[in-house]
């Protein structure tokens, strides 16, 4: 070839359709008369287009498609286009020609095409963009709340990014056979089908909401990532973060009584900073150049920190200025890609140049981890020290040093801290990277009892207080708590057990925080206690621990439980809540709870009743673990057999609660066989008989025995094998498991798993410190209060 010259290539090129979730893919389903039915379809995000045609498959070469698909004339085809014509082909009358019309310029990982039977409903938004939902024959009446959601948010991003959408049709389209939760093509928005229909009366609250979230978090990727789209993957985090951010926004606006943006923080920002804490965490942005390195990209860090420092950017430069940003950003680099840089220096332009979004963000996004923000005062006085030093969960143990790996910045941050004290005062002061400038000295009140650091829990970072102080919060906690926010609340029990696992504040502090919780009505501090609480459950099960802390959880849950009751009622958070409490109070044995939720279940399996659909979940599971092989298998037919997509999960996690092991090998064999158990939902089948404490062991061995089988099932370069291994062994806390997790890892090659199993592996050294230092004192300190509260009695 010459240079300067343009050639146009012609290729021919021939591929049988796989039976992986990934390239273009086989998927089946079966009908109401119990018919397989085949579909073929799409998915190639990272790196799978050159898997269904050849291609410069890079997100920065972007190209327009001009797609063209000859099938069955019995079957509809889709593609990201609206169709442009259907013609005959010649000598095949039964099939046709679809031609779509030509695409925008977009990379090719977001290309897409669908070849199925499927039923349609559809709706125009006012900017007349026809939306359209697209699910098989016997579940497209599950269809409707998604198609009002994607209505509605369509609408509301064109208004929040001021450009309206530029295709002149969006699907939306269920595919029982997928991977991911949903896959944001342009233009044809694939689903997992639990992440787009939704039943009235059988989903859950939590069931509809993943529903909203999930469409919000797509529909954001339209306009950044599709529109706009990362030079290269080492800034995933560029599309998945900031999607994982709007997907609140979105959803707040459509539905503001569901309180979203409280859920944020349990959701987003508390899994990563649990996971940063780590020294084999990794900076947000990575340079990666291998298939398994990218798909090892879409993790906690680029997803859930991505989002965290998206809003505590937000809450820094406030919420006009951030989205005028976005704006900028987006209209400057339509059709094109872009690098990090670019999105802080619209964020730089919308301030007039008045912050230096680039300066405070590089710590964030270069360097792994973040700070421990420590309040300390000088004597009595009112002269308070402010500083940060690099939090790690693993703190003094063997081995780590807190400046390794090198970091650019050395582990300090350029970090808007902010407070609150008993007086009222609120305050935020900017601690710096730099070395004259990383910690700060401030003069308060003398009067000060306690000061509350990191207001609302916007900033990515933890605080630690004097003893003294910590005393002075939980008092306030205990006599007046509504001082607080229920985000500060959750905060401040997220702290205290995660200082106390780093070896940082003995366990006396997180216990008696923990008993004002006998108060507590919101939804998030809650899901952290419990969620804190049966981690250490986990973790102490061995020895008395594990029922020392189910008496300590029956205790704090038994004000709320009563209060909240059995019956479907309430706002969208206290149903919520009702789950949440309910099935913690089943879990750790309160009587009533496991009593009412028995009867429940033989209600339901002896005269078919109806269960309210916020109980579902753990009520199926209870009836499994104290049922036998007739109840397990009444369930697994139920599972077989639903059309619900939402239920249908409900019943495959219930199965996992079984505590007999025969069973549960059962279940975990029918993994191999995809007639029983389809592929997509193996990776839940392992990890939730992983968390049954029974099923533990048998995960692990499963999942080592079998390594070849489920590896080739994947096939994404190891990174699902990496997941699930860590999801099955990240609660051992012995050092003989330990060994025998570092054997079978150094004679088997993880390839993009690796970092989840050194994460894993991290972990479990930090559990087993933890078991050897503070599983007596667990003991001590919840018996002391539960005895308190029996004498009382
Ligand atoms: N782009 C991803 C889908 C994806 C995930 C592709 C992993 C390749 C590998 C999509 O936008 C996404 O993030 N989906 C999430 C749902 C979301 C609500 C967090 C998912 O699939 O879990
Ligand atoms: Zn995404």
């Amino acid at each position: 070839m010459k240079p300067g010259k343009t050639y146009s290539i012609r290729l021919k090129f021939m591929y049988n359709l796989t039976e992986g979730l990934d390239g273009f893919y086989l998927s089946t389903y079966k009908d109401k008369d119990g018919q397989v039915r085949t579909l073929a379809t799409t998915h190639f995000e990272p790196t799978s287009a050159r898997k269904a045609f050849p291609c410069f498959d890079e997100p920065q070469l972007k190209a327009k498609f001009l797609i063209t698909i000859t099938h069955s004339r019995s079957l509809q085809s889709f593609s990201n286009m609206p169709k442009k014509e259907e013609s005959d082909v010649r000598g095949k009358n039964d099939q046709v020609r679809s031609e779509f019309m030509e695409s925008l310029e977009m990379s090719t990982y977001l290309v897409a095409f669908v070849v199925c039977d499927f039923d349609i409903i559809e709706k125009k938004t006012d900017s007349n963009v026809t939306i359209r939902v697209i699910a098989a024959h016997d579940k497209i009446s599950q269809a409707k709340f998604a198609l009002d959601q994607a209505v509605q948010i369509t609408q509301n991003y064109e208004r929040y990014f001021g450009i309206p959408f530029p295709l002149p049709k969006q699907d939306l389209i269920a595919i029982p056979d997928f991977e991911a939760g949903a896959m944001e093509n342009w233009g044809l928005i694939t689903y997992r089908e639990t992440a787009l229909l939704n039943e009235e009366g059988v989903s859950s609250s939590l069931d509809t909401q993943w529903v909203a979230v999930v469409i919000a978090h797509e529909l954001a990727h339209q306009w950044f990532g599709n529109l706009v789209t990362m030079q290269w993957w080492n800034d995933l985090w560029l599309n998945e973060g900031f999607a994982s951010w709007m997907e609140y926004k979105g959803v707040d606006e459509v539905e503001p009584d569901w309180k979203m943006m409280d859920q944020f923080w349990i959701n987003e920002v508390e899994p990563a900073l649990d996971l940063d804490s780590l020294q084999s965490s990794h900076p947000i942005s990575v340079q990666v150049q291998e298939p398994s390195e990218i798909s090892a990209l879409f993790d906690y860090i680029s997803y859930r920190k991505g989002a965290s420092i998206i809003h505590m950017l937000e809450q820094f430069l406030g919420e006009e200025h951030l989205r005028k940003g976005l704006e900028i950003y987006l209209k400057k680099n339509k059709f094109k890609n872009t690098v990090t840089k670019d999105l802080w220096n619209a964020c730089t332009e919308a301030t007039n140049n008045t912050k230096d979004v680039m300066g405070m963000m590089n710590t964030w996004t270069l360097q792994m981890g973040y700070p421990l923000i420590i309040f300390s005062r000088i004597g009595n006085s009112s002269v308070w020290n402010i500083t940060q030093s690099r939090f790690l969960l693993a703190g003094q143990l063997n081995g780590t040093n807190s400046s390794l790996p090198a970091s650019p910045y050395n582990y300090k941050w350029n970090v808007p801290v902010s407070f609150k004290t008993n007086l009222g005062h609120s305050r935020e002061i900017l601690l710096g990277s730099k070395d004259n400038d990383t910690s700060k000295v401030v003069t308060l009140d003398e009067k000060i009892k306690w000061i509350k650091g990191n207001t609302d829990g916007v900033g990515f970072y933890r605080v630690n207080y004097p003893t003294q102080i910590w005393t002075m919060l939980i008092n306030q906690l205990n006599t007046d708590l509504s001082v607080f926010s229920g985000a500060d609340r959750a905060q401040l029990i997220d702290d205290a057990f995660s200082l106390c696992m780093a070896g940082l504040l003995p366990v006396s502090v997180p216990v008696s925080l923990s008993t004002y919780l006998v108060k507590e009505t919101d939804l998030v501090p809650w899901k952290i206690a419990l969620r804190h609480l049966k981690s250490w459950k986990a973790l102490l099960s061995d020895g008395p621990g594990g029922s020392a802390v189910d008496a300590f959880i029956s205790f704090l849950v038994e004000n709320i439980y009563k209060k909240l009751g059995w019956f479907e009622a309430g706002t969208h958070e206290q149903r919520l809540l009702r789950t949440v409490v309910l099935s913690a109070a089943v879990d750790a044995g309160l009587k009533d709870a496991v009593d009412r939720s028995k009867q429940i279940f033989t209600d339901v399996m002896d005269n078919q009743s109806k269960i309210s659909s916020e109980l579902q979940g753990f009520v199926y599971c209870t009836g499994v673990r104290e049922g036998g092989e007739e109840e397990w298998n009444w369930i697994f037919k139920k599972y077989i057999s639903t059309n619900i997509p939402a239920e249908k999960s409900h019943f495959l996690k219930a199965l996992a609660c079984s505590k007999d092991i025969f069973t549960l090998q059962r279940f975990l064999d029918k993994t191999l066989d995809k007639s029983q158990i389809r592929h997509q939902d193996v990776k839940s089948v392992l990890t939730s008989t992983a968390m049954n404490p029974a099923g533990t062991l048998l995960a692990w061995r499963q999942y080592r025995k079998f390594w070849d089988r489920y590896n080739k099932m994947f096939g994404d370069g190891m990174t699902n094998m990496g997941n699930i291994g860590a999801g099955i062994i990240s609660t051992f806390s012995s050092s003989f498991d330990l060994e025998q997790v570092e054997d079978f890892f150094e004679k088997h090659e993880t390839g993009g798993g690796k970092r989840a199993i050194d994460q894993a592996v991290e972990k479990i050294k930090v559990n087993i410190r933890f078991v050897e230092l503070s599983a007596e004192s667990v003991v001590g300190e919840v018996n002391i209060i539960v005895n308190r509260r029996k004498n009382l009695a």
